[in-house]
């Protein structure tokens, strides 16, 4: 699978570099998704995961600066939180080996294109 595969157009924020970042996000999911079936290779999925998770954490800072002027930022930004908190759960479990990896990196497309789609989208075209 590659980029092609997940971006469409209608993804766009019209932003360049945001849909950058968002493409470059869809790349590590990639890279999550493609290695999640190989069990004996738990530090390559460790890493994957973090990787992710720490490219989000970048990400929702950079897209932060550009909605601040935004009426509903603090929203915007409370709904980052939630999402972070969940992947920092995510990445104790994966530690614990509690994780149902299938469950969550399903997850993490679905919340990633819903994201997009429902509030960055709609953000960018009110600033
Ligand atoms: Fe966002």
């Amino acid at each position: 699978m590659d980029i092609t595969a997940i971006w469409r157009p209608e993804y766009s924020v019209g932003h360049q570099e945001i849909d950058a970042q968002h493409k470059y996000l869809f790349e590590l999911w990639i890279m999550l998704n493609s290695i999640k079936d190989q069990q004996d290779n738990h530090l390559s999925l460790e890493q994957a995961l973090l990787s992710l998770v720490d490219y989000v954490e970048i990400h929702f800072a950079d897209e932060e600066k550009y909605l601040q002027a935004h009426p509903e930022f603090d929203r915007h930004r409370q709904i980052h939180a939630v999402f972070l908190a969940q992947c920092k759960t995510f990445t104790e479990q994966f530690q614990k080996g509690s994780l149902d990896t299938h469950t969550v990196v399903d997850f993490l497309r679905s919340w990633l294109i819903e994201h997009i789609v429902e509030t960055d989208i709609r953000y960018f075209k009110e600033i």
